[in-house]
């Protein structure tokens, strides 16, 4: 196992794991220095090319990505999501994660786990590929948006399943959308670290997508906190570059050879 996620998994119980999506190489450079982890998120689906889902996302698209980000970073561990449809099976699946390993140089994977891929898990982390899971509300396997772990039955059932893919070799876990009392039971009952989002302040670490966080994405469900309002500063800058270019104010002589 790389130091890195060595260094990684340390941190369960002693630091608050900060973890941040990125999709490009200058975000990446500015979130690298107060990040413990950089995610390229299949997010991006949503927040960069205006898809409604992330289930015809294409893992070349990944891969790009993947590849701008890991340029911007130096000391956070970086996790490449593998997109819907690319491990259907293991053989696929271990295929597709070496590729994205080696054309990126990122430092591990994540896949999003239902009832029937534990054996991906498995497959991979026998490969030597570090791999994280994501449980509770799934977008690439759910088509409403749902709140899990709310009674004992749900609680029990998560617990299980993620006790399955720590065993099965995961290194972490994403819990989205998990109620507090279930996240806690995750977080106190695993080795692995827990990363939440939308699953209460009990887990080992956070995640948010950086374009929700920034206020630029336009989507802010109650589990995001604006840490700015980007879309404001944008809107601002533009409104004034507009106004300088039909008036001639910009450019000046000082912008021109
Ligand atoms: O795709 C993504 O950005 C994610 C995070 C929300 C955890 O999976």
């Amino acid at each position: 196992m790389k130091a890195k996620i060595k260094n990684f998994l340390k941190k369960k119980k002693k630091k608050k794991i900060v973890c941040l999506t990125s999709y490009s190489k200058s975000t990446s450079k500015i979130l690298d220095k107060y990040c413990d982890l950089i995610l390229v998120g299949d997010s991006l689906a949503n927040v960069l090319y205006g898809m409604k889902t992330t289930h015809n996302l294409k893992i070349d698209t990944m891969i790009n990505h993947a590849k701008s980000v890991t340029q911007g970073v130096r000391k956070s561990l970086v996790i490449v999501d593998m997109p819907k449809g690319s491990y259907t099976n293991p053989k696929q699946a271990v295929k597709n994660a070496k590729l994205i390993l080696k054309t990126t140089r990122c430092d591990a994977v994540k896949i999003e786990n239902n009832s029937h891929n534990l054996n991906i898990v498995k497959a991979l982390s026998k490969s030597k590929i570090n791999v994280m899971g994501h449980i509770g509300y799934t977008p690439q396997f759910k088509k409403k948006f749902k709140v899990e772990g709310k009674n004992l039955y749900q609680q029990k059932k998560l617990l299980k399943h993620a006790l399955k893919i720590e065993q099965a070799g995961a290194f972490s876990i994403v819990l989205e959308c998990i109620s507090k009392i279930t996240a806690q039971k995750i977080t106190q009952s695993l080795k692995i670290p827990t990363i939440g989002i939308g699953s209460s302040k009990l887990c080992d670490g956070q995640i948010l997508v950086t374009d929700d966080m920034l206020g630029v994405s336009g989507f802010y469900p109650k589990f995001v906190k604006k840490y700015a309002n980007l879309e404001k500063i944008i809107d601002a800058a533009t409104k004034k570059f507009s106004k300088d270019v039909r008036s001639g104010e910009f450019p000046k002589n000082i912008n021109s050879f």
